[in-house]
This record gives structure tokens, C-alpha cells and sequence, in this order.
């Protein structure tokens, strides 16, 4: 139990820490005197303090020390970005880059690949150079998608990860706790801070029977989502325990908790078995099996009697396949039962395209059931009557089945086989059988439906299923077909049924490993240059904010008092933004232009001060910016709610922001405004949030004893009228007051 094993084949330098994990549990199981659910066991046994730390399920924050951080191409730009501005030499946690987002699916694998390493040059090249510079692995477009890769070289039982990506739980399926985080958490691994996490409640989910014929792991999470609804995994960790988790695949269990993301999940995971220990002797990772062997009692499971705080069942034996959609992921339909389903609700009934693969469902047992079914179909005369595609999760993967002839298989069935990467599961998808507003029926094998996601069309009825189902459905070209009861007609117009798919779990001949794309840190990496271009518009250098200058601000200008609902979204929006996550300078154009002034009624119209000429949000922001003018904004309730998104707290400081001031904060939202050097702030008195006035100027009492628990004031100077104060509450503890001062959570990094 005491040898050092490498996480990984890729990194001498990291190692598994199992039995530091189980001291912490030792500790807390002193104090908690009661038994632990597994993924209790993985998160304590990564506290940072476990002595001192406060842990109450659903009320307490953890402080974590995650294992390693797994960024993709489109959030690991403005993550590195940060890191880079605080001037530490190298990162603290084992980190890979994954380059897969920005792929466009058009015309096919290597032409689609060399067409975005083109157009992503320059994002490309400096991702490469950064991560060799600050030690980090890289993959590179074409090596295959974030998930599948951490899947195949960096998950191991036991262990805690993060990764700027909301599927990242996929890695449960291996045993461990993968969690999706926003680019700010990935930040305070890379750069040693501890990273929090309210302590999740769990749900366990029992599984019972054995599957067979039609039905496949993702009929489990297709069901449960159907039953949880899109929001009831939510501040809870899934558990999945009882007999029926030893009856399938360990890529099996990927897809289910990869899919837990779709039911809000903070992750999912499967307890260590011997399903693992077969996946993790085909990636040639045997050492750790044997290894996670020796902790599988004390560690890798259960404690006996350990309680979650709810129980869903579900009995394998009697799951059917399940169809979910369209438009969202929750609305699960067993195949029975789409027949009528469809019609009733008018559902184009053509499916247009079948789309297998995305990091959800690309293992080599899903690619073998699939090919079965082709081949089958094929024995018969039949090829896809749909458009079928084919997005392999990873280069081993495309090369496995290209040596060992599903690839084939799917050609002469006439499926496309896209690059290594997320395509059109993200959108990346110049679809041409279609014009936009036609209204038409998809099926893919991927975890996310909602409207325009695929393709950009609302009109596109989005329906996800297995690769199975998916493959089945390409066939016979109707949403209405169930290969379980329904007849085809072969090429002589003689009816025949379709045989329930065969796959097999591993490879027998092995994975084959395909092109190298992995790029490893050098060992010598001083004289590596980070490649930005000063005249780049996706990507600039960010430079370190400035530290606070010790004084209590007066006559501050109130940039916007936003009225009602004021999400992430409306503080710094997505869509056609997403280019710019890069570049702070071009992004912050888009800051609040989505929320509603107070004043106006109006989106991105605010009265500037000075000039009482209206302008945009971020224009009004420049311009006091350009006279060294800081300001604040007034806001409602929970600020800020939606995404993790850093850009929401990046944008207003780059700006020249002081403060934001609101009835309440969306908590990650908040510590990300702290983070970056701002002040959170928030009435004591709601109600005096009306009595504001846009044009008012305000004072900001009490900054310079800036204390735990002690209240500010906020002091406002009508234009007419007398001056009036209100007490403001704030969040900041003694650590966090010391980044508010430093100008930033990694200026006080850098300065330690
Ligand atoms: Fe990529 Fe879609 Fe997965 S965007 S990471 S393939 S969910």
C-alpha cells in the first residue's frame, strides 16, 4: 500500500495519493461517526483541512485539493490566459489541454481537421506554446474529445478532478469524481489555491436485474433523466450502487455519467469494479488496478449502511430503450410508446440524420453494436435511408476501428466519418440537407438536445438515444420504428427483422493507439515563447489588474441600476461572443449589454453622467474608464445566476468596475467578482434598492476597515435632494479581503 504508481502513463510527475485519502477519511470519520457513501469517501479524502473542515451535505463548502484539471480548447484560452498574468513559473496540478470544440463538421474527418487548424491557428499555436511553457500536457485537434481522452489515459478510481467543461463527469464511469467547473476554479487549481465546492447531497440510484438485446447503458441515464427532470440532480453527486452495476461496461458507466450532467448533476459515479479493472488493463494501466485493489474496502466503496438522501430504483431486466426529446433532454419516451408519441405531438416523423460517437457514446463496444446492426441491414441490401455520421471520441478510437473493420462497415453503410471531436454536438455543423427554419427530425447518440444546439436550426427536433436506436432509426428513416417489434423490407421488397445488436467491451486485438497527437511539456521550458499576436482580435495578454489604493471611494457614477432578472447571460452573453473568450478587451463589448436599465426600461442604453448622452453599457464603461473614472452597478436578486461563466466578473473589472451592489448574488458570481478584485456587496435593507436613482453618485463608507462580518455604508448623493446612507453586507473572509487588496485573488498569489 505504499508504492509510488504513476496516475498516468504520459507524466512522471504524478503520482496516486491514495493513502493521504484515506487518512483524511480516517479523520473525518472520527468526527462524523457514521459510514460514508463512496463519493463522500472521494471528496473527503480530498480535503485541504480535514481537521477543521465544516461538512454538512447541502450546506457546508468544502475546500478541495483536486488531483488534476482537464481544460478544451474553447475555456482553456481565457483560463491559461489568467494563470499566465499572475506570473507563477509553472502550474501546481497536473493539467491537460484538450483541442476539440473548435472543429467544424462539414465535409468529413481530414478535410474538416486541416480546414479549423487553419482557421484556429493562432488560438492553436497558443495553446501549444502555453501549456509547453507552464507544463501542461496538450492534445492536439484531431487527438479526440476532452472526456474521452481523460477516459482512456487520466481517470483512476478514487481520484478528483475538474475539468472547464460540463461533461467532464464523465469519468465517473472509471470510478472517480470528475467535476465541470468554470475557467476561474480551473485557475485556483492550476495556481495552488484550494478549490470549493458546496458539499453536494447524494442521490443514490440502485440498480437492480441485467440488461439485454436493445437496451444499453444509456437507456439507464435516458430513463433516470425522464424521471429526475432536467434540474433534479441538481447540488447533488449521483451514486450508483446495487447488483446491476457489475453487469455492464466500464465505457458503459462513462455515458451514463457523462449524461448526469443533462439532469444537473455536480457529477456521477460508479464504485470500483471489475469492469474497471478490465478497462484499465486494456489502456495498459494494469498497474493501477492492482494498485486500487489494495484500497477497493477502505477507500474504492461504500461504507456499509452509508445513507444518500434519496433512492431512485431501476430494474435493468424490465429498462426498454428510450428515445428523449425533442428540445430537451428530460423528455424520455420508451420506444414502445414513440408511435403514438410522435403523431400526437406532430413530430416530423423522417429522421433526417442519425449522428453516432461525441464524447457521450463513441466507445469500442458502442462503434461494434452499432456496426452489427449496419452489417445486418447490409446482409439485407439496405444502407441508411438517413444521413448517418460517424464522430469517433478519440484518435485511438477511430484507429481501433479503423484496423478491425467497423469503420469500413459504416462507409459501405454510407455514414460519414467526421474528425476526432465534438462537431456537431456543439454546434460545429454546416449542415446542407437542410435550409434554416425548415422543420425536421435528428437523431444522434449525443447528450444534449436543446434548441439550435446541433445545428442552429429551432426548427430541428433534436432526439437523443443509444447508438443502438440511433443506428436503427437511420435505417428505416421514421422516429416511429421500434426494431424490437417492427418489420423492414429488404432490397426484394421480403420483410425481415432486425438481429438485437452484438458489440464486444474491449478490443481483442487490443486499442491501437493511432497518430501520436499528444504533445508533452519539455523538461527545459525556459526559452519557450507563448505565441500571441499583439494584433490578434481572439486573443491578448491579460495584464495584472491593479491593487487597491487604500482609500475609501467617493462620487462614484452608478454605470447601470439593472432591473429585474440579470443573469450570466445578460452580464456577458454567449452566441457569436464566444470567439472573443480570448480577449478581454473585445469581449468586455458585450458587457451587460443584455440587462434591462432600471431608468429606460431599456437593453444596453445608459445615461453617462458627465455628458447625460445615452449610450451601450460597455461604451458609457470605456469612457469613464478613459477619464480614470472607477463606478458601480446596482442590481436585484440572485446577480448573476447561470453559469460559472469568469468572464461575468472579468469584464466589469477590466471596465474599471469598484463595486456591485445588489439585493443578492448567485454565490459563483460572487466569488468570482471577488477573485478578480472587485467588491460583492449587498443590501441590508432590499427595499432600499428602490429608493435609488440612476444619476445618483455614491460613496462607499468603511473600505479601508474592510473586515469579516463588519458592515459598509453606501452613501448616496442625489443629483437634488439630501445625501442618505444604507448599510451594506458583505461575504469577504480574512483571505479574500487580501485579494480585494492585491487587486486580485492571483496578484496575491504571485505575491506570496
Ligand atoms: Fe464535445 Fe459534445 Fe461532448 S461538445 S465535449 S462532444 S458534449
Amino acid at each position: 500500500r505504499d508504492s509510488k504508481v504513476h496516475q498516468n502513463l504520459l507524466e512522471d510527475h504524478s503520482f496516486i495519493n491514495y493513502k493521504q485519502n484515506v487518512e483524511n477519511i480516517e479523520i473525518v470519520k472520527s468526527r462524523l461517526n457514521r459510514p460514508l457513501t463512496y463519493a463522500e469517501k472521494i471528496l473527503y479524502g480530498h480535503l485541504d483541512n480535514p481537521h477543521a473542515q465544516e461538512i454538512e451535505r447541502g450546506v457546508s463548502y468544502l475546500k478541495l485539493r483536486p488531483d488534476r484539471v482537464a481544460c478544451q480548447d474553447a475555456t482553456a484560452q481565457m483560463a491559461i490566459l489568467q494563470f499566465m498574468s499572475a506570473g507563477l513559473p509553472q502550474v501546481a496540478k497536473p493539467v491537460t489541454v484538450h483541442c476539440d470544440h473548435l472543429i467544424q463538421a462539414q465535409l468529413g474527418g481530414d478535410k474538416d481537421l486541416k480546414r479549423a487548424i487553419d482557421l484556429n491557428k493562432e488560438v492553436f499555436d497558443f495553446l501549444a506554446t502555453a501549456t509547453a511553457k507552464y507544463n501542461m500536457g496538450f492534445w492536439k485537434p484531431g487527438s479526440g474529445i476532452i472526456h474521452q481522452i481523460v477516459l482512456e489515459n487520466y481517470a483512476f478510481p478514487g481520484a478528483l478532478i475538474i475539468g472547464t467543461d460540463s461533461h467532464t463527469p464523465n469519468a465517473g464511469g472509471l470510478g472517480q469524481l470528475a467535476i465541470g467547473v468554470g475557467g476561474a476554479d480551473a485557475v485556483d487549481v492550476m495556481s495552488d489555491l484550494p478549490w470549493e465546492l458546496k458539499a453536494p447531497k447524494i442521490l443514490g440510484v440502485k440498480l437492480t436485474g441485467k440488461m439485454s438485446g436493445w437496451t444499453s447503458p444509456k437507456d439507464i441515464i435516458l430513463k433516470l433523466a425522464g424521471i429526475t427532470t432536467v434540474k433534479g440532480g441538481t447540488g447533488k453527486i449521483v451514486e450508483y450502487f446495487g447488483d446491476g452495476v457489475n453487469t455492464f461496461s466500464a465505457t458503459g458507466m462513462g455515458t451514463i455519467c457523462n449524461m448526469g450532467a443533462e439532469i444537473g448533476a455536480t457529477t456521477s459515479v460508479f464504485p470500483y469494479n471489475n469492469s474497471m479493472v478490465d478497462y484499465l488493463k486494456a489502456t495498459k494501466r494494469g498497474e493501477i488496478s492492482e494498485f486500487a485493489n489494495l484500497y477497493h474496502k477502505d477507500f474504492l466503496s461504500a461504507d456499509e449502511g452509508a445513507e444518500y438522501d434519496e433512492v431512485i430504483e431501476i430494474n435493468l431486466s424490465e429498462l426498454e430503450p428510450y428515445i428523449n426529446g425533442p428540445f430537451t433532454p428530460d423528455l424520455a419516451t420508451p420506444i414502445s410508446a414513440m408511435k403514438e408519441v410522435a403523431v400526437k405531438n406532430n413530430w416530423p416523423l423522417d429522421v433526417r440524420v442519425g449522428l453516432i460517437g461525441s464524447c457521450t457514446n463513441s466507445s469500442y463496444e458502442d462503434m461494434t453494436r452499432a456496426a452489427s446492426i449496419a452489417e445486418d441491414a447490409a446482409s439485407h441490401g439496405l444502407k441508411a435511408k438517413s444521413l448517418f455520421t460517424i464522430s469517433p471520441g478519440s484518435e485511438q478510437v477511430r484507429a481501433t476501428i479503423a484496423r478491425d473493420g467497423q469503420l469500413k462497415t459504416f462507409q459501405d453503410f454510407g455514414g460519414v466519418v467526421m474528425a476526432n471531436a465534438c462537431g456537431p454536438c456543439i454546434g460545429q455543423w454546416d449542415r446542407q440537407d437542410i435550409k434554416k427554419g425548415d422543420k425536421n427530425t435528428i437523431v444522434s447518440s449525443f447528450n444534449r438536445n436543446f434548441t439550435s444546439r446541433n445545428d442552429g436550426n429551432p426548427d430541428t427536433h433534436s432526439f437523443v438515444a443509444s447508438p443502438d436506436i440511433t443506428t436503427a432509426l437511420a435505417i428505416a428513416g421514421d422516429l416511429r420504428f421500434n426494431p424490437m417489434t417492427d418489420k423492414l423490407k429488404d432490397k426484394d421488397g421480403n420483410e425481415f427483422m432486425l438481429k438485437p445488436p452484438t458489440g464486444v467491451g474491449l478490443p481483442p486485438k487490443g486499442y491501437d493507439a493511432g497518430e501520436n497527437t499528444y504533445q508533452a511539456p519539455p523538461l527545459e521550458r525556459s526559452a519557450v515563447e507563448v505565441k500571441v499576436s499583439p494584433t490578434s482580435d481572439r486573443l491578448q495578454l491579460l495584464e495584472p489588474f491593479d491593487s487597491w489604493d487604500g482609500k475609501d471611494p467617493t462620487d462614484l457614477p452608478i454605470l447601470i441600476k439593472a432591473l429585474g432578472k440579470t443573469t450570466t447571460d445578460h452580464i456577458s452573453m454567449a452566441g457569436p461572443w464566444l470567439k472573443y473568450r480570448g480577449h478581454l478587451e473585445n469581449i468586455s463589448n458585450n458587457y451587460m449589454i443584455g440587462a434591462i436599465n432600471a431608468e429606460n426600461k431599456k437593453a444596453n442604453s445608459v445615461k453617462n453622467f458627465y455628458t447625460g448622452e445615452y449610450a451601450g453599457v460597455p461604451d458609457t464603461a470605456r469612457a469613464y474608464k478613459k477619464q480614470g473614472q472607477k463606478w458601480v452597478v446596482i442590481g436585484g436578486e440572485n446577480f448573476g445566476e447561470g453559469s460559472s461563466r469568469e468572464h461575468a466578473a472579468l469584464e466589469p473589472r477590466y471596465l474599471g468596475a469598484y463595486a456591485i451592489i445588489v439585493k443578492s448574488f448567485a454565490r459563483i458570481h460572487e466569488t468570482n467578482l471577488k477573485k478578480q478584485g472587485l467588491l460583492p456587496l449587498t443590501f441590508a435593507k432590499p427595499e432600499d434598492y428602490e429608493r435609488i436613482n440612476p444619476d445618483d453618485l455614491v460613496d462607499l463608507v468603511g473600505v479601508t476597515e474592510l473586515a469579516p462580518g463588519k458592515q459598509l455604508s453606501l452613501r448616496l448623493k442625489p443629483k437634488s435632494g439630501e445625501a442618505w446612507e444604507t448599510p451594506l453586507n458583505h461575504t469577504f473572509n480574512k483571505e479574500q479581503i487580501e485579494w480585494f487588496k492585491a487587486g486580485s485573488a492571483l496578484n496575491k498569489m504571485a505575491e506570496k
